[in-house]
């Protein structure tokens, strides 16, 4: 990247441990942290407010460009307005995100408003599922997540305490199969992205390694 922007991608799939990881270590290296999935979840909410069916690609497309996301200090996520931190986790926004997740028109209207996000603020840590291959392919450091996908739903269900492991492990294994298999911008490895396989890591022990990755000479003197 520029001698200005310094940029982390992270990728990988839902419960492979991206937004703790991500947080953690931008809060190590001075960063600011964007969560992009939150990103598709607010554009998936307000579709659902507002009647749409998430199929109707126009429609859409036509909200995501109007609508307004803004993030509060302690992680609330504000659309047109409205704080919808709690809805956009709900079980009827995480039905449908994958769909709308597809929409070429969303994807390219939220990648440019990521990378207007980055450069504004001199760079920051995005994670999600394009990162490192549409969004920030030059990036100083590209990071794969993954890790076992029981783990990865024992995680997830820990979240939301509201469902089943079962229904959770579901829900994750058809997200994952879409996420992985759509047209645009499918959820794969980055070019020259590091794989972290964080089944039996620790958060600490993840952030240290990444933190190592982008500073080598760190701790040498
Ligand atoms: O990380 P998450 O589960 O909150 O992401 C929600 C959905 O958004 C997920 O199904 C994949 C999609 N997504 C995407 O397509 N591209 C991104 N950069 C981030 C998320």
């Amino acid at each position: 990247m520029s001698d200005e922007l310094v940029v982390v991608a992270i990728d990988g799939p839902a419960g492979s441990g991206k937004s703790t990881v991500g947080r953690r270590l931008a809060s190590s290296l001075g960063l600011d942290y964007l969560d992009t999935g939150a990103m598709y979840r607010s554009v998936t909410f307000a579709v659902l407010a507002h009647g749409i069916d998430p199929e109707d690609e126009d429609k859409v497309a036509e909200v995501a460009r109007r609508m307004t996301i803004e993030f509060g200090p302690s992680g609330a996520v504000i659309v047109d307005g409205v704080d919808a931190t709690t809805e956009i986790r709900g079980p009827e926004v995480s039905r449908s995100v994958s769909v709308v997740a597809s929409n070429a028109a969303v994807r390219s209207e939220l990648v440019s408003r990521q990378r207007e996000w980055a450069t504004r603020r001199g760079g920051g840590v995005l994670e999600g599922r394009d990162i490192g291959t549409v969004v920030f392919p030059d990036a100083d450091l590209k990071v794969y997540l993954t890790a076992d996908p029981a783990i990865r739903a024992g995680r997830r269900a820990r979240e939301v305490t509201d469902l089943a492991y079962d229904e959770v492990a579901a829900d994750l294994a058809r997200r994952d199969a879409i996420d992985s298999q759509r047209q645009h911008d499918p959820l794969r490895k980055a070019d020259g992205a590091i794989i972290v396989d964080t089944s039996a890591l620790s958060i600490d022990d993840v952030v240290d390694l990444l933190i190592k990755q982008l500073r080598p000479d760190d701790g040498e003197h």
